[in-house]
């Protein structure tokens, strides 16, 4: 059954008399194309938890280790293709002359989905950083063996890491500044499956509605968002988002 009701018709209200739209994103949009989640089931890798490996210690400790746990979740990655939320958050921005998403995904699908006017708040899985010269590449389009060893860098010799913020890490220069300006200014921000439990990003949106955004939060599950949110859409963001496109007028 489609989805429907009157969240939808609100929500549908809020984006209709909306002039700028910010959409934030986490890990449940990706959910429906069979990409795990970090905190729901089926995160788990070889027993470890997210939080266990995405940390410079870890890399420090055991940079074999932590690559080859990035060449598992980046084939995933890969492998997956948008489900229909992605392509909604996509149509949405053709809606909207001022548009930002801000994805937590280091996943690339929005890209694949088209969003263009997007910052990748946690950086790419599909690009390494040189240790030593600090130099931003693409991945090899194939990710290759788990247990390869980590890769190094072609001009200085580096050890390459993954281009993603870890844990305890600082934000890449700019992103969060440009994400917090926008929603202070924005006129509705739609946040669709992230638990809230990471900051800043949970806090862009509330920072936005306290600077006056409606706020719409996309989650199947409660968090602090969809306690916050004038409008909350307890439902899978690959039923929701396209019912909520599909209410806007052309
Ligand atoms: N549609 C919408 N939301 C969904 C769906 C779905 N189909 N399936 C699950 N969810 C929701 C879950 O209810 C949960 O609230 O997605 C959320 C996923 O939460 P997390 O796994 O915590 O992911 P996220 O919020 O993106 O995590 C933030 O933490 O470790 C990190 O850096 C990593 O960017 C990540 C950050």
């Amino acid at each position: 059954m489609a989805f429907d009701g009157p969240d939808l018709d609100r929500a549908a209200e809020i984006l209709a008399g909306a002039e700028s739209l910010l959409v934030l994103t986490g890990a449940g949009v990706s959910a429906e194309s069979g990409i795990p989640t970090f905190r729901g089931a089926g995160g788990l890798w070889r027993n470890f938890r997210a939080e266990e490996l995405a940390t410079p210690e870890a890399f420090a400790r055991d940079p074999g280790l932590v690559w080859s746990w990035y060449r598992w979740r980046r084939r995933i990655c890969l492998e997956a293709s948008p489900n229909a939320g992605h392509l909604a958050i996509a149509g949405l921005e053709d809606r909207f002359p001022s548009f930002l998403l801000a994805t937590q995904n280091v996943d690339g699908l929005h890209r694949r989905a088209s969003s263009r006017r997007m910052l990748e708040l946690h950086g790419s899985i599909h690009h390494s950083r040189c240790t030593g010269c600090g130099t931003v590449a693409d991945l090899p389009a194939d990710p290759g063996p788990e247990d390869a060893p980590p890769p190094r860098c072609a001009p200085c010799g580096g050890l390459l890491r993954p281009h993603i913020v870890w844990f305890g890490e600082g934000y890449h220069e700019g992103v969060l500044e440009t994400a917090f300006a926008f929603a202070r200014t924005a006129g509705a921000i739609l946040v669709a499956g992230t638990s809230a439990m990471v900051w800043p990003p949970a806090a862009i949106a509330l920072d936005g509605q306290a600077h006056g955004a409606a706020l719409i939060d996309v989650n199947p599950e409660e968090t602090e968002i969809s306690r916050a949110a004038d409008v909350w859409l307890a439902a899978p963001s690959g039923e929701s988002l396209p019912a909520l496109l599909a209410r806007l007028p052309r």
